[in-house]
């Protein structure tokens, strides 16, 4: 359940005062101890103990080792079945938090409170948790779903830039898949910054629970949240493997305009639709290049992506703005045309 935006973090206080746990645990890593932990512990109205977990940030820290590692902490701080985890931080913090917790004594109950735009409007919401494994992104995890979900946009002013701008990608996405007006506020923000994101969170995190609610388990339309994912995280991926890599929501830009592009070449929206996407886009999202990746390499990893079965490529496409189809398999020319077009007609 998600809390509305609440700055003075009485619900988070009565929240715990109802719900009575054990002890607290805060999962923290170091830049959200630094900045969002102290302002939290201010505001806390609690004599509950609490311990303080920090791990170092990063994606890197997504791991096994670090799952075990915080497993053996709570053991060794006594966590039980009534201990409560509240995960501060972004994506990274929210998966490996939720993670742990639910496999920790075979699950013990968590809140998220996420620090970063993509976390505040995606990862924190909807039960996936994770870590990954080798190359392999969030391939071992669970669905639980927090407790509840508080959220704080004040903790965005200290937040970089690029991450902020990379949260703003999946903002996009939702209005692109499910809502048109929300899209067309978003595409008039005059500058990206977190007081100008922050009247649209709540909408943001709305459009994503309410798909999530209706499919849980992605079956059908929490495919659609893939949207620009596919040749995103193929893009993504190339990126890392050349130790370069780009923020998550950089690469599923230059995937949204991908998939317009090929929603356009399969009939499925007008070249005038096409083209008013792909510049509310690129009004946010400089031209990256990457014609150094070669179309079969990215073709490759589309066809390994989890969501495929190894011989045919799924996606996600609009089908209007504010309206999205999945499972859509499409022709590898069109596919091929539309990462050409990316790479050779887009920066002209
Ligand atoms: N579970 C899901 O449904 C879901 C959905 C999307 C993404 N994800 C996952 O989310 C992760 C990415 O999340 P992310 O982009 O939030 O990355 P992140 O958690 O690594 O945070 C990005 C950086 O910002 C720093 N930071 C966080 N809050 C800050 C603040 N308020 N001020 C200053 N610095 C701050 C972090 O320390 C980190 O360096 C990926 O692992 C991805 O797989 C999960
Ligand atoms: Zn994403």
């Amino acid at each position: 359940m998600i809390s509305p935006l609440d700055q003075d973090f009485s619900q988070l206080n009565h929240f715990l005062t109802e719900m009575k746990p054990t002890k607290l645990f805060f999962l923290v890593d170091e830049n959200t101890h630094e900045h969002c932990l102290p302002t939290l512990l201010t505001n806390l109205e609690t004599e509950l103990p609490f311990e303080i977990i920090e791990i170092e940030p990063g994606e890197e820290m997504k791991t096994i080792e670090t799952a075990t590692h915080l497993w053996e902490i709570l053991a060794e701080f006594q966590a039980d079945r009534k201990s409560l985890l509240i995960n501060l931080g972004g994506g990274v913090i929210t998966d490996m938090g939720g993670f742990v917790a639910s496999t920790y004594k075979r699950g013990i109950r968590f809140i998220n409170i996420p620090t970063t735009l993509l976390g505040i409007c995606d990862a924190s919401i909807g039960g996936k948790t994770g870590i990954d494994h080798g190359f392999l992104k969030n391939i071992v995890g669970t669905f639980a779903l927090p407790e509840r979900i508080f959220v704080y946009p004040n903790f965005l002013l200290t937040l970089p830039f690029t991450e902020l701008r990379s949260g703003f990608a999946e903002m996009l996405k939702h209005g692109l898949i499910a809502d048109e007006t929300h899209w067309k506020d978003l595409i008039s923000i005059y500058e990206l910054s977190a007081e100008n994101v922050a009247p649209h969170i709540e909408k943001s995190m709305k459009i994503k629970q309410d798909v999530v609610e209706k499919d849980f388990k992605e079956r059908n339309i929490r495919k659609t949240l893939n949207f620009g994912h596919t040749v995103g995280h193929a893009v993504e991926s190339l990126f890392m493997a050349g130790e370069k890599p780009i923020p998550h929501g950089e690469a599923v830009a230059i995937g949204m305009i991908c998939e317009t592009k090929l929603s356009e070449l399969s009939g499925l929206i007008s070249p005038e639709t096409a083209d008013e996407v792909m510049n509310g886009i690129r009004k946010f999202f400089p031209y990256v290049r990457i014609d150094d990746f070669k179309n079969e390499d990215l073709l490759k990893l589309m066809l390994n992506d989890k969501k495929n079965d190894g011989s045919t490529i799924s996606f996600s496409l609009i089908t209007e703005i504010g309206s999205c189809g999945y499972d859509i398999h499409c022709d590898t020319d069109n596919i091929n045309t539309s990462l050409n077009f990316y790479k050779f007609e887009l920066n002209k």
